[in-house]
């Protein structure tokens, strides 16, 4: 449940960052506009130049436009998973100020793209928080789509890809235009439209002449030819570098008599000097400077009208040249007289073809690879006796005894004293544990030599501390010096009606005092009879302990009892032990992959003696075993540990 939650907050964070960066990265321009009026609001506008604000408008519009595209993939999770999550931590508190003071009336968060009120951007930032914190908090949930050895091509591509896209957006215009001047726009319908009333934003459109100041916003827009409209909002600003380009189509304009405009919002000192030093002869026009700012995104860019809509737009980079034979041609004839065919579908597709496709065919290369290593991987090791021994022996292998309702303390205490001189004496080639009822616990951490022997208890309480009159806790169990503890013993889920979600709780607490726990699973004769014992155990390790992290996982030892085996003298014959073993290894794969799996130590419990042990621990998935009756003597249990001697 967890995981696809965390799921879900991830690709509601990937996908806002990728749009909004996206949006941002083709208008750098627009971007840098945005991050000044904000510096303003704040009385900070002198603190950046101008050349300062625009390279944060795109470092700041690339790096979320990577954010998002990281988390998307999940690439470097716990890092980009705190960038992100730092992000919002700064955007949120700053947009409930702007929503509370309203100095700017558009955060500008997607750009001209989608336009949001301040309230409803905080909401969405509050929405992005939550989203933030519960990525950063569980990073390792989010799975992949490329292996990490692969993840830096998807970095760089990114990276070049949205630098690449503001810098072209730059040189040239942005690549989406989504502002009230796009290609397309009828600006006389609109412009009518507005001033009948009409809320559109295009309340601050005005051309005025500048020698007579007259008004002719309604003669340009009513033109029924070609308008050339040269837009410079401050000409002391504007790149000078196409001059001789300008004015040869300024002349062709006069040729042919189509109006030529150039629209500024400089003073008239400026306006003569850049007369004087381009040899200007077009009329100049005043308009309001936000108004051009927003008409093209270039300074100077040239537009073209006809019939009073927006039907070309260049930028200075990318002014057309009309040439010496097609000069006499009118514009009908030309290219540049007609509107451009790219549309937005084909815009999207150059894109869908530039970044989504190569990188999914990455992700689709990268996932065949992985699942064709795993396979060789899973081959070579299962059929390669050597391999799998050696995965074998690497495992711990442990007797554990588990005493049970059985010994007073004298006798208890005599019976672990006798093992610990027994095993000082002739060393076990296996890890050794008991496991005694609570009250023993105390006296024989004193002498037990834990080096050897490892010492536990049967049971803990599934609380923490307090009024439970009769529990042990973890806490307890762990202060008497024990370090293992027994857990979901099929005599506990059956006579004390212990569920899966108590053992849950059990084996955290255990897992919280740092008590390594051995969790019990079994089937019933019925269940068995039945052919449900790969079920019931694949079960009782869902219920309980397969919600664990990989890293707590690792921690527990698994003992697979058959219940009608326990205490019955009806072992479980090696090969049915075997078949089982292998199972619950295969489903611990299944969850945890096939290293963890490899490292779980899974003990057989159920009637286990010396004269069966050999037998059965001599299986490869069988790695020692959980003894009940047999732990109660010396001389027994010793044969048992003595198996993995032979
Ligand atoms: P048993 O008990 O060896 O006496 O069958 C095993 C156990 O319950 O752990």
């Amino acid at each position: 449940m967890r995981k696809i939650l965390v799921n879900i907050a991830r690709m509601v964070l990937a996908i806002t960052f990728i749009l909004s960066g996206f949006v941002k990265a083709v208008d750098p321009l627009g971007t840098q506009y945005k991050i000044s009026d904000y510096l303003e609001a704040m009385n900070m506008g002198s603190l950046l130049p101008d050349w300062a604000a625009l390279g944060a408008s795109v470092l700041l519009s690339a790096a979320e436009f990577c954010l998002g595209v990281f988390l998307l993939f999940a690439i470097q999770r716990r890092l980009t998973s705190r960038l992100i999550l730092l992000m919002m931590a700064v955007m949120t508190p700053l947009t409930l100020w702007l929503a509370l003071t309203n100095p700017i009336s558009d955060c500008g968060c997607f750009g001209d793209a989608v336009v949001l009120t301040n309230w409803q951007t905080f909401l969405k930032n509050v929405v992005l928080l939550v989203c933030a914190v519960a990525v950063a908090r569980w990073p390792k949930k989010m799975f992949r789509f490329v292996s990490e050895s692969n993840q830096w091509i998807v970095i760089n591509y990114t990276v070049l890809f949205i630098l690449g896209i503001a810098m072209w957006s730059l040189y040239y215009l942005p690549t989406f235009d989504f502002r009230p001047y796009h290609i397309g726009t009828d600006l006389r319908g609109q412009w009518q439209r507005t001033m009948e009333g009409e809320d559109l934003p295009y309340a601050d459109l005005f051309i005025e002449r500048t020698d007579d100041g007259e008004d002719i916003t309604e003669q340009v827009l009513a033109d029924t030819s070609y308008v050339f409209l040269l837009v410079s909002p401050y000409l002391e600003q504007a790149d000078d570098s196409r001059l001789d380009l300008i004015n040869e189509l300024y002349e062709y304009a006069h040729e042919h008599s189509y109006q030529f405009y150039c629209l500024t919002a400089s003073t008239e000192k400026d306006i003569n000097r850049w007369r004087e030093m381009t040899g200007a002869e077009y009329p100049f026009c005043l308009t309001d400077g936000i108004v051009l700012k927003t008409v093209i995104r270039s300074n100077p860019g040239l537009v073209l009208l006809k019939d009073g809509t927006v039907i070309r737009k260049w930028s200075h980079n990318d002014l057309p040249e009309i040439g010496e034979e097609n000069a006499t041609k009118p514009l009908e004839e030309l290219d540049e007289g007609k509107m451009p065919t790219t549309r937005v579908p084909q815009k999207i597709l150059t894109l869908f073809l530039w970044f989504v496709l190569p990188l999914t065919l990455l992700v689709l290369a990268d996932r065949t690879w992985m699942w064709s290593r795993w396979l060789r991987r899973k081959n070579r090791i299962y059929n390669n006796p050597k391999i799998k021994k050696e995965k074998e022996k690497m495992r711990k292998k442990i007797v554990a005894g588990n005493w049970k309702m059985n010994m007073n303390l004298q006798d208890g205490i005599a019976l672990a004293k006798e093992l610990n001189e027994t095993l000082k004496a002739d060393k076990p080639n296996c890890g050794v544990v008991i496991c005694t009822p609570f009250i023993h616990l105390a006296s024989i951490a004193q002498f037990l030599d834990q080096d050897i022997i490892g010492l536990g208890a049967e049971n803990c309480a599934d609380k923490e501390k307090g009024a439970f009159t009769g529990e042990v806790s973890a806490e307890m169990v762990k202060s008497t010096g024990a370090q293992y503890v027994i857990l979901g013993h099929s005599e506990r889920r059956e006579y004390y009606k212990e569920t899966p979600e108590i053992l849950k709780e059990k084996v955290l607490l255990a897992q919280k005092n740092d008590l390594k726990v051995i969790f019990c699973i079994g089937e019933s004769l019925e269940e068995r009879e039945a052919g449900k014992q790969n079920e019931v155990v694949k079960a009782e390790l869902e219920g309980s302990v397969f919600n664990l992290s990989e890293e707590d996982f690792r921690k527990i030892v698994i003992a697979y009892e058959p219940i009608w085996a326990i205490g019955t003298g009806k072992t479980a014959t090696a090969e049915q032990a075997e078949e089982i073993h292998a199972y619950i290894r295969s489903i611990i794969a299944e969850k945890y992959g096939q290293a963890v799996a490899d490292d779980t130590t899974i003990l057989y419990g159920g009637s286990c003696k010396a004269s069966n042990a050999p037998e059965l621990f001599a299986k490869p998935d069988i790695d020692g075993g959980l003894i009940g009756g047999a732990s109660l003597k010396a001389a027994d249990f010793k044969g048992i540990i003595d198996a993995w001697k032979k």
